[in-house]
């Protein structure tokens, strides 16, 4: 099989190696984030297209794809488990910056950008311009891994109707 385009990124890969070889991060891949994908791979994919555009807007691309990947970091499906303190999009960021702290030092721009990736849902703005990247690249890969049997189906009659 072919290697994603994320992991011939050798800059990329280490970057966030240290990271993406914990069992914390790894058992993201066991929870499924929006239907179609699992937490992983959505939170890989946040990190590496939002590192891409902090490195071409000359931004901290480490701080982006680091905290990228841990944004999401945690552990319970969203569309069960329901808290007294507040909605999801308020509460999983906190928790999610607890769990990363509990993994690794974090910056202030780090922190921020896993503490307010779900600005528009939440009041809260980035005060970094790598969280509003992170943030806006979460909205789009939900989006995007929403629709991804649909696009597979389409891709499949266009194929069969060229053939
Ligand atoms: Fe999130
Ligand atoms: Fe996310």
């Amino acid at each position: 099989m072919k290697a994603a385009k994320w992991q011939q990124d050798a800059q990329y890969c280490a970057l966030v190696n240290d990271l993406l070889q914990t069992p914390e991060v790894q058992r993201l891949a066991n929870y499924t984030q929006h239907h179609h994908s699992d937490r992983l791979a959505h939170s890989i994919a946040v990190s590496y297209d939002s590192y891409r555009i902090a490195k071409r807007l000359h931004l901290d691309y480490i701080s982006t794809a680091r905290a990228g990947l841990l944004h999401d970091l945690f552990y319970y499906d969203w569309r069960e488990t329901k808290f007294d303190l507040g909605t999801h999009a308020f509460i999983h960021p906190r928790v999610a910056l607890r769990n990363a702290e509990k993994l690794t030092d974090l910056n202030p721009c780090e922190q921020d950008i896993i503490l307010k990736h779900m600005f528009g849902s939440t009041l809260a703005a980035p005060k970094y311009w790598e969280g509003l990247i992170v943030s806006t690249v979460d909205k789009y890969e939900a989006q995007r891994e929403f629709f991804i049997p649909w696009r597979r189906k389409l891709h499949a009659r266009r194929i069969r109707r060229l053939s």
